[in-house]
């Protein structure tokens, strides 16, 4: 793992390792293995942050039959929520009566997830799930809490495995925090 890394001119350092987060998928993967087993669960993954997270996260959950669909759903720009919740696209298949796992990145204000999940009950699904790598409940709007959480983290800026800084840092295998915050998770 690097020691520092420069983003748009920002220094990041080193906060959850490749390890820790095989770790815990694996934990939460396993969680959703013993409440979704016997069934065929949709994994509804939300673009662009959760694709590295997703396809970990489903391949190691290890249900054959589940479905994998992707929809968007950005209300970010740069390090601030810009509070503004857009249209969900992307969203072809038939969720009427099917055991959903929404996969998201972060959950943050929490308003992303909490739109998401009165969008997608108004398809009556049989069973509605959210799973996230990472939750940071100090930051919550909405109250909103996720079924399934990876790491629960304080209020920081964080890149990698998936999470960018506009548009770069996702390919990183290790999660970065932003340099000035990096007390104690
Ligand atoms: P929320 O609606 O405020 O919960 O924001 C959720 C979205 O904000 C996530 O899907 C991310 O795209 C973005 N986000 C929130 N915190 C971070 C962060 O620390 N790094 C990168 N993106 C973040």
């Amino acid at each position: 793992m690097e020691k520092e890394i420069t983003i748009n001119g920002l220094t990041f350092v080193p906060y959850i390792s490749r390890d820790e987060i095989r770790e815990q998928v694996s934990r939460v993967a396993g969680e959703i293995r013993r409440d979704l087993s016997g069934c065929e669960p949709v994994f509804l993954c939300v673009l662009n942050g959760s694709f590295i997270f997703a396809a970990d996260l489903i391949r190691e959950v290890g249900i054959d039959d589940c479905h994998v669909c992707f929809v968007r759903y950005s209300s970010y720009e740069g390090m601030n929520s810009s509070g503004k919740i857009k249209q969900l696209i992307g969203l072809t298949e038939e969720l009427e009566g099917k055991d959903v796992v929404i996969v998201e990145d972060i959950v943050d204000t929490g308003l992303t997830a909490s739109n998401l999940m009165d969008d997608l009950r108004r398809r009556r699904p049989r069973s509605l799930r959210f799973a996230t790598l990472l939750h940071k409940p100090e930051c919550t709007k909405t109250g909103f809490i996720p079924d399934y959480v990876a790491f629960s983290i304080h209020p920081r800026f964080i890149v990698g495995y998936g999470l960018d800084l506009d548009g770069k840092a996702r390919n990183l295998p290790d999660i970065y925090v932003i340099k000035e915050e990096t007390e104690d998770r």
